[in-house]
């Protein structure tokens, strides 16, 4: 049987300190929230209902289209924000559902299906969600009645015998939906902070004598909430391990998981291997073979087959095949690098196509150019791109040999095959196969040092 799912995430998260709603603070590169609806997906649940509240907008846009929505204008508490669905249960087409915070986004997939299968199995009208933590500060305490949860309460509310029960919820629950739908409106507000809380809800059921199961997690880590920043730290290196394990396990070589940092939806192919210190970020993709790092950093960026990226720092880059970047390279938006090119040391590109076979080796910066395949740039070679006003157009052509510390002024074409000379500053464009020099010629004053130093 298929579960509805709902995800709550309306609330401002104000121990977060931020102007960024906590659904949205990130975490391994993707949207706290967004783990959760992921986690659902996972449990089969193929449009989860997101309760969303505090800067509603923000949140549906950054989760998307493939969820929907539910706005609880002000935020007054979790029952509150649960109370709020009633309208979009009622249509619903399963009997039950599955309540998740928008705030844990450690939770799998998995562990939503067997909480789901714990329910069923036991034929349960709640199932609760539970675990134990040696530091429970902060979560509500599951109090028992003949083996079954028959109350939580709130840590503010707690008697001091009752803050010493390690037995905690985790907001996270399967409800018979029709019961639901009766409980809901009964939840009062007479409570230290003046909120509807859903944790009532097992009082509620208890006392109208409904069956209520206690599903007890098998890694309580997976089920901490994230509430301020450093539990958003804890969370953030709890999943990147997962992450890296998960990497690991396909075939990529992480040497040194400690200073590694993948975020989720980087591809890494197998074979790949990763160096200390990497940082790989956003929709960055590896392909098998490469080596990157160690001490490099890619966002969005492309890498392909058998490259090697050291030491770099790119974004929204693309690099061919068998292509040596670095040490020291800083490949900027719009840098498309063929294969077999060496980029090298103090190398920046930006907006630049080069074809295949082409050689940067070094100080160079290239700028809003085209460069064709087999193409050598000579060291210290800079497009000036900009004049002050407008950016201008760099094309050099197939085999070109572009001499060292030249000033390309665009836009300006260096034809196909065709030479500058070193030193040159090229304004006026080259034909194929013609050689340019653009400097003054050198003279040469015999004896001219001696009557220097001799000067009086
Ligand atoms: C809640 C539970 C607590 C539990 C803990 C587990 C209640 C009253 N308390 O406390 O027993 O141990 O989670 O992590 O439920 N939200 C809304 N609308 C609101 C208020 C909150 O959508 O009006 C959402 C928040 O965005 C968040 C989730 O509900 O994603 C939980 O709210 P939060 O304020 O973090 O509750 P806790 O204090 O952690
Ligand atoms: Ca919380």
């Amino acid at each position: 049987m298929i579960a509805t799912g709902i995800i709550l995430a309306a609330g401002k998260g104000t121990r977060m300190v931020s102007e960024l709603p906590k659904a949205l603070h990130p975490v391994c590169g993707i949207p706290m929230t967004e783990h959760c609806v992921r986690a659902m997906r996972g449990a089969g649940v193929q449009r989860p209902i997101v309760v969303i509240g505090h800067a509603a907008d923000a949140v549906r846009q950054a989760l998307g289209g493939a969820n929907d929505y539910v706005l609880q204008e002000q935020q007054l508490g979790t029952g509150h924000a649960l109370r709020q669905t009633v309208p979009v249960l009622e249509k619903a087409a399963a009997s039950c559902v599955i309540v998740m915070p928008g705030d844990a986004p450690l939770i799998c997939g998995e562990t939503l299906t067997s909480l789901l299968q714990t329910h069923q199995n036991e034929n349960a009208q709640i199932t609760l969600a539970v675990c134990q933590f040696d530091d429970p500060t902060g979560y509500g305490r599951v109090i028992r009645k003949n083996g079954s949860p028959a109350a939580i309460v709130e840590e503010r509310d707690c008697s001091p015998e009752q803050r010493q029960i390690k037995e905690v919820c985790v907001s996270l629950y399967c409800f018979d939906i029709a019961l639901l739908r009766h409980l809901l409106p009964k939840l009062s507000n007479d409570n230290a902070q003046h909120e509807y809380y859903l944790t009532d809800i097992i009082a509620l059921g208890s006392e109208a004598g409904c069956k209520i199961a206690a599903w007890e997690a098998p890694d309580p880590s997976e089920l901490a909430g994230v509430n301020d920043r450093w539990q958003l730290a804890q969370a953030e290196k709890h999943l990147r391990k997962r992450r890296l394990m998960a990497l690991a396990m396909s075939g990529v070589s992480i040497v040194d998981p400690k200073s590694c940092y993948i975020d989720m939806d980087v591809e890494v192919a197998p074979d790949a291997r990763i160096e200390p210190n990497c940082y790989l970020h956003g929709k960055t993709s590896i392909g098998s073979g490469s080596v990157i790092g160690p001490e490099t950093r890619l966002v969005d960026t492309l890498v392909g087959k058998g490259c090697t990226v050291l030491s770099s720092n790119c974004r929204e880059a693309t690099i061919g095949d068998r292509t040596r970047v670095g040490p020291f390279a800083h490949l900027r938006p719009g840098a498309v690098i063929g294969e077999d090119c060496s980029i090298g040391d103090y190398v920046e590109i930006k907006k630049a196509v080069l074809g295949n076979n082409v050689s940067v080796a070094h100080l160079t910066y290239l700028g809003d150019a085209e460069v064709g395949d087999g193409a050598n740039i000579g060291a210290g070679t800079i497009t000036c791109n900009y004049d002050g006003k407008s950016k201008h157009k760099t094309v050099i052509g197939r085999g070109a040999f572009i001499g060292s510390n030249n000033t390309l002024v665009a836009p300006v074409e260096i034809g196909a095959g065709a030479y500058t000379a070193a030193g040159s500053t090229i304004t006026d464009s080259v034909e194929a196969d013609a050689l340019a020099i653009g400097r003054a010629r050198q003279v040469q004053k015999e004896g001219w040092a001696e009557k220097w130093r001799n000067r009086s």
